[in-house]
């Protein structure tokens, strides 16, 4: 008898609990008999059709359903099952041929134990005069598909090696370069050792941990966040309510936080936004040729999955003040339920000055501070960490931005590098570039919404503009999806707004919302190159598709060792009509990097992003009925 799973849960969008995970697990494994072999990649909420909720009223009766991928290590099959938790049974089980799913953490540890037990292997590092086995790291990546027959059908990863100085020491500065194993996953059976020649390992140590700095500077005195009535959120569930805002979250294996049902208050009445938003793939192309780095291309959702891979965070250290907390209930790669306490972080931060205008004959000044509300969590993908945050500000502007710091990918210089940067003796810091893909499914005060672009043109001198200054906003629609497939232009000004064309503010405006690109760069590898088929999401900043629910990656659902094509260049061939209809918006931006020596040991966060501001969605600011805050007598 399989333990019954009692969700107590108040809305259809609430993720898995841990009691619902274990119950996921249990049916799978008794309904299909499944043995030893199988891992679990994935187990994460069915996320009900959006008819469901959308009509979904408090009370309803809720039905359950577990999403599974599933990997049979006796056979290499990946299967993909839904289980109805409500029923206790197995609605669907899917065999889905020639793919492979996410790498899991067991099978990264896994993996090194088995490279490090291999006679070739540990005859590799005699000839480098390695002995201390403790001190070597083998850290497995996924490998890419360059085409290659005998990589086919096989589940692989390729290994990057390193030397700690000390067995507690850094070894993202220490690279044993030109030494790579490859290991077939299924089997845990090392198929080969590839050396490409001796290269000394750097001699720095590249220390960074605490017990290693003993030089610490001394002049930071305290600095309290404190808010003595608590805070101004309130959270039911995963639903969270702050002053205007109204919406829920999600976190998944693969995606991390979820956006759910954005609304914003609007003299009360809740208007919607978004109906889903997420991080949908993100790819980390490198840019050295030699045989040893021209494989590394991260897909950290797709190979890996950053949900899988949040911190527990602390507070008082990646968070400050008063803190929300949430959990996230996953399994390790057997399926076992994996707690992550902490791992997303909410909470209120004082963001300067919302408005201000000083009146001087009056002698008056009206100031309103601005408050936004954040909304975290971080990933540890390999030697990176990514803190992915949403913002959430008075005036309706949302705000997604990642924070990138960690180690940096090196090799060891054995000649001159033009593709990396020497960041310490002998230590060759790669250059890359980090490319987010968002998805966006915008119902802006209904489904039916439609999509410009918009350029500033200056208007030509002439007769109607005499002395040249001239200049307008010249929106264009974009109605099929090869049409809406655009890259970013400073020149012109360039953003998109996404409208409601049936829905006006008061001035008969469409009601809208804009994406105001950010930070971003285009990829630097050629059209015919394997990575650029792979993560075709990365060649365009906008794409635009009709909703599809089951189109949900940019990159397609399973990325790790694919030959690409899948995704989004594959589902908008079809040219779908875009306009007035139920739209995705997809967002790419790139973080273009080319290291600097400042950049190690460990690099200051570096950040990326993009904001969504209304543009005619209200009638007028939103922020008006902020009240100002109490002057306070200075002390000092
Ligand atoms: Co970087």
């Amino acid at each position: 008898m399989i333990a019954t799973a009692h969700p107590l849960v108040q809305h259809p969008l609430e993720p898995l609990t841990a009691a619902e995970v274990a119950a996921a697990v249990a049916i799978a494994r008794s309904c299909k008999s499944l043995g030893e072999s199988f891992r679990f990649p994935c187990v994460t909420l069915h996320e009900p059709p959006k008819s469901v909720v959308l009509e979904f009223q408090v009370g309803d009766r809720i039905h359950r359903e577990a999403f599974l991928i599933l990997l049979d290590n006796a056979t290499g099959n990946t299967y993909e099952c839904v289980i109805s938790l409500t029923e206790q049974s197995v609605l669907s089980w899917q065999h889905i041929p020639n793919v492979q799913p996410n790498i899991m953490a067991d099978e990264l540890v896994e993996c090194e134990a088995a490279v490090k037990a291999h006679p070739d292997f540990l005859a590799a590092l005699a000839r480098r005069g390695i002995t201390d086995l403790d001190c070597v790291v083998v850290d497995p990546w996924a490998i890419g598909n360059f085409g290659f027959a005998d990589e086919v059908g096989i589940r692989l990863s390729r290994a990057i090696c390193y030397l700690r100085s000390v067995p507690d020491g850094n070894f993202y500065s220490r690279p044993i370069d030109g030494l790579v194993p490859v290991v077939d996953l299924n089997t845990m059976q090392v198929l080969r050792i590839e050396d490409f020649g001796i290269v000394p390992v750097p001699p720095e140590p590249g220390e960074y941990a605490r017990r290693f700095m003993p030089d610490q500077r001394t002049d930071i005195k305290p600095l309290h966040i404190t808010q003595p009535e608590g805070t101004s959120f309130e959270v039911e569930g995963h639903h969270i309510r702050w002053q205007k805002w109204d919406f829920r979250i999600g976190f998944t294996p693969r995606e991390g936080v979820v956006l759910h049902r954005v609304c914003y208050e609007d003299r009360g009445k809740l208007r919607s936004i978004l109906y889903r938003a997420s991080l949908s793939e993100m790819v980390v192309p490198y840019g050295d040729p030699r045989p040893q780095h021209f494989r590394k291309n991260a897909f950290d959702l797709g190979e890996h999955g950053v949900g899988m891979l949040a911190n527990s965070l602390k507070l008082g250290c990646d968070c400050l003040g008063e803190i929300y907390y949430f959990d996230a209930a996953l399994t390790d790669s057997r399926g076992n339920v994996a707690i992550t306490e902490n791992a997303i972080c909410l909470h209120e931060e004082d963001y300067g000055i919302l408005w201000k205008h000083t009146d001087w004959r009056l002698n008056e000044a009206e100031v309103r501070r601005s408050r936004r509300l954040a909304l975290s969590f971080i990933a540890t993908v390999d030697n990176y960490e990514y803190g992915f945050f949403w913002y959430f500000y008075q005036d309706g502007t949302i705000q997604y931005e990642v924070k990138l710091t960690g180690n940096l990918l090196c090799g060891a210089l054995d000649n001159v590098g033009k593709y990396g940067t020497l960041v310490a003796p002998e230590l060759n810091a790669i250059n890359h570039q980090h490319f987010f893909s968002m998805r966006l499914d915008f119902d802006l005060d209904g489904m039916a919404n439609s999509v410009y672009e918009v350029n500033t043109e200056a208007e030509p001198m002439g007769d109607r503009n005499p002395y040249g200054n001239a200049f307008y906003a010249q929106p264009t629609l974009l109605s099929t999806e090869q049409s809406a497939q655009r890259l970013i232009d400073p020149f012109k000004a360039r953003y998109w707004k996404v409208v409601n064309d049936s829905v006006h503010n008061r001035l008969g405006q469409p009601v809208g919302y804009k994406i105001m690109p950010g930070d971003n760069a285009v990829p630097y590898a050629h059209p015919n190159s394997p990575i650029l088929k792979r993560a075709g999401f990365m060649t365009k900043h906008l794409w635009v598709t009709p909703y599809a629910c089951n189109e949900r990656y940019a990159a397609g659902a399973y990325p790790n060792q694919h030959l690409g094509g899948e995704g989004l260049p594959q589902w908008t061939q079809a040219n779908r009509s875009i306009e007035n209809t139920d739209i995705v918006v997809w967002y790419t931006f790139g973080h273009h990097h080319i290291p600097r020596p400042e950049d190690y040991p460990v690099m200051p966060t570096a950040y990326s992003g993009f904001m969504i501001k209304p543009v005619g969605f209200f009638d007028a600011s939103p922020a008006m009925d902020v009240p100002p805050s109490a002057p306070k007598e200075s002390c000092h």
